[in-house]
C-alpha cells in the first residue's frame, strides 16, 4: 500500500526567528525529497511548529499578547523563510491546528484506556527549556543533560507513560535494525547515555501551566509537549482521519532531527508507536550542529546569522552548497563568512561556472551554437565518459548514505576532469588546425559531461542545474536520472553566468558587520528584559 518516500523534519518552536541552523535540517530534508523525486518517487515532506508548552506561554505573557496570537505571528515568519528558501514542503503542521488537538486527545485516552499511561505524584528535576524531568543520575551537578541548563525542582501530580512495558521491545528493535539511528556514533551515545542507565517512566502531562493540550478526562492537566510534538508525525498525515494518506505514507522513511533531541526520537517515540500499535520509521538521523566559532548557532548566544540575508546578498544555492559541502552530515560543522565567500570563489565561479561559461562560449564560437556526437574515438573523450559511468555509481551510493559532502566532491572531481578536458585537447588549436570533427567531439564531450553534473548537484544545487539545463537546451527540464546523455545540443545564444567573482574581504567584513548588528540588537533586547 504504501507508495511515498516520507521524510520529516522536528518541528520547530515559535520562540524566535530561525536562523540558518534550523534552516539547515529543513535544506537537508529538502535536498533528500529532491533525490528521491528525481529517482522518479513519489515524495511526501513534512515541517511545522511546535507551539505549546511553558517556554511559549511565558515568551507571549512577556509581549502582553495571547499565546494564540504569538504563535499566528512567529509562525508567519517561519513560512516566510520556507518560502525564500524555495522548501518545497508538502504538510506544514501545527501543533494548534484543530485536527492535531483532536487526535492527540484521543491518543492520550487510548493510551490511558490500555494502561500505557497512568496517574501518579512526581518529585523531580525539570528543564524549562526542554519541559523535562530528569533523574539525579541523569542530572549531573543540577544540569539538563540534554542542554545544560539548570534544573528546578517541582512536586506535581502528573501522569506518566509506561516505559518500563516497552523497554525490551526497543532494545530488540535496536538489535535487529542496526541502521534505526544514524550516525553509529550517535546510537553509541544513547545506548551508553541512557539505555545502559535504565529508561524510567515518561511524566506526560503538567499542571503548572495552562497552554497546551488539556487531558480530556482531567482537564488540569495539559498533556506533556513531546507527547504533543511527536505525535505531530502521524497526526500531519491523517492518523485517526485520512487513513488513506496515513497508509500512503507511514512509517517514515527518513526523520530528520537535530542531535539534542536524539533521545525524545529514538527512545519515546519508538515507544509511544509501539504502543499504538504502529510500525516503527524505518530510520532516524540525528544530525550534528551549526557552529560559530566553535559554539552552537543560537540566539540566546547572539551568534547567529540569519539565511535572508544571505540570500539576498549571495543567491539561495551558495547556501545551500556550503551547507550540504561544508558540514559533514551526522558532524558539527562551522559556518565562518571567510570559507563561505572563499568557496563560492573557488568552487561556484572558478570550477562549476567558469567550466559552463567558456564552453558555452566555444560551442557559440566555432558551432554557431550547434554540436553533435561524433563517430570517433578520442582518448580524453573516453576518459571522461568512463568517469561518467562511475561517478553516476557512486552518487547513488552516497546520497542514498546521505554523504552529500561526498556527492559534491565526486561532482567536483567530475568538474575538475572536464576542465583539464579543455586543458589538454586545446579546442582553440583544433579549430586554427581545422581538426573540426574531433573538435566537435570535444565539444560534445564537454557538454554531456556538464549534463551530467547538472544532474549530479541538481538536489542541491537546484537555481544552477536548471540554468545549465536551460542552457544545454534540454527540451525534457525533468532531469530524471538517465545515463544517457543527449546526442545533439542545440545551446542557448546567450548564456548567463551562474556565479559572480566577490570581493573576499569586502564581502567578509560585510558579513560579519551584519552579524555584529545582530548580535547588538539581541543583547539590547536583553536589557529591555
Ligand atoms: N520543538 C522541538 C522539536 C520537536 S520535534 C517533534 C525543538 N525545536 S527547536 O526549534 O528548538 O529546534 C528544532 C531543530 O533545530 C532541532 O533539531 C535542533 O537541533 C535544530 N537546530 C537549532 N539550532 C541548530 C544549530 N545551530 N545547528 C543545527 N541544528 C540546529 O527542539
Amino acid at each position: 500500500m504504501k507508495r511515498t518516500f516520507y521524510i520529516t523534519t522536528p518541528i520547530y518552536y515559535p520562540s524566535g526567528q530561525l536562523h540558518l541552523g534550523h534552516a539547515y535540517t529543513t535544506i537537508t530534508g529538502d535536498v533528500i525529497k529532491k533525490y528521491h523525486q528525481q529517482l522518479g518517487e513519489e515524495v511526501f515532506y513534512l515541517t511545522g511548529s511546535d507551539e505549546h508548552g511553558q517556554k511559549i506561554e511565558e515568551k507571549a505573557i512577556e509581549k502582553g499578547i495571547s499565546p494564540q496570537e504569538y504563535v499566528d505571528y512567529i509562525v508567519i515568519s517561519f513560512k516566510q523563510l520556507w518560502s525564500d528558501l524555495e522548501i518545497d514542503y508538502d504538510k506544514f503542521i501545527r501543533t494548534t491546528d484543530k485536527n492535531h488537538i483532536i487526535q492527540v486527545q484521543e491518543i492520550f485516552e487510548y493510551l490511558l484506556k490500555n494502561d500505557d499511561i497512568y496517574l501518579d505524584e512526581y518529585i523531580g528535576l525539570y528543564c524549562i527549556s526542554c519541559e523535562s524531568y530528569y533523574t539525579e543520575t541523569q542530572a549531573i551537578e543540577n544540569r539538563c543533560p540534554d542542554c545544560n541548563k539548570k534544573l528546578e525542582k517541582l512536586k506535581e501530580e502528573c501522569y506518566f507513560f509506561r516505559c518500563s512495558k516497552y523497554i525490551d521491545r526497543l532494545q530488540q528493535h535496536l538489535k535487529d535494525n542496526p541502521k534505526f539511528i544514524q550516525p553509529e556514533s550517535r546510537k553509541n551515545e544513547i545506548e551508553k547515555n541512557f539505555l545502559e542507565k535504565g529508561v524510567s517512566d515518561l511524566a506526560v502531562s503538567r499542571t503548572n501551566f495552562k497552554w497546551g493540550i488539556k487531558v480530556p478526562s482531567n482537564p488540569k492537566h495539559v498533556i506533556y509537549v513531546w507527547i504533543d510534538a511527536l505525535t505531530n508525525y502521524i497526526t500531519a498525515l491523517g492518523y485517526g482521519t485520512n487513513d488513506k494518506l496515513f497508509k500512503e505514507n507511514w512509517p517514515a522513511d527518513i526523520q530528520l532531527v537535530g542531535k539534542e533531541i536524539t533521545r525524545f526520537h529514538v527512545i519515546y517515540w519508538p515507544m509511544i508507536l509501539m504502543a499504538l500499535n504502529l510500525e516503527l520509521p524505518k530510520q532516524i538521523f540525528a544530525h550534528g550542529w551549526l557552529l560559530m566559532d566553535k559554539d552552537k548557532m543560537s540566539k540566546s548566544k547572539g551568534n547567529v546569522i540569519y539565511p535572508e540575508f544571505l540570500i539576498e546578498e549571495y543567491g539561495l544555492d551558495t547556501i545551500r552548497y556550503y551547507l550540504m559541502r561544508e558540514v559533514q552530515f551526522g558532524m558539527d560543522g562551522m559556518f565562518t563568512p571567510e570559507s563561505y565567500i572563499n568557496r563560492i570563489n573557488n568552487d561556484l565561479v572558478n570550477d562549476l561556472g567558469n567550466l559552463v561559461n567558456r564552453t558555452m562560449v566555444m560551442v557559440n564560437k566555432y558551432f554557431n551554437g550547434t554540436v553533435q556526437k561524433q563517430n570517433i574515438s578520442n582518448d580524453y573523450c573516453e576518459k571522461i565518459k568512463l568517469n561518467i559511468i562511475n561517478l553516476e555509481k557512486q552518487y547513488h551510493i552516497n546520497f542514498k548514505e546521505f554523504g552529500f559532502t561526498k556527492v559534491l566532491q565526486n561532482a567536483w572531481e567530475m568538474i575538475g576532469l572536464t576542465n583539464k578536458l579543455i586543458d589538454e585537447t586545446k579546442p582553440w588549436i583544433l579549430f586554427k588546425e581545422g581538426n573540426l570533427i574531433i573538435l566537435e567531439e570535444v565539444l560534445y564531450t564537454l557538454l554531456s559531461s556538464i549534463e551530467t553534473i547538472g544532474k549530479y548537484i541538481a538536489p542541491i544545487l537546484t537555481k544552477s542545474s536548471k540554468l545549465i539545463v536551460e542552457q544545454l537546451g534540454i527540451k525534457n527540464k525533468k532531469c530524471l536520472f538517465n545515463i544517457e546523455t543527449n546526442n545533439k545540443y542545440n545551446i542557448s545564444k546567450q548564456p548567463e553566468m551562474l556565479f559572480l567573482r566577490l570581493d573576499v574581504k569586502l564581502e567578509t567584513e560585510k558579513i560579519q558587520k551584519k552579524m555584529e548588528q545582530q548580535k547588538k540588537e539581541a543583547q539590547q533586547k536583553l536589557k529591555l528584559k
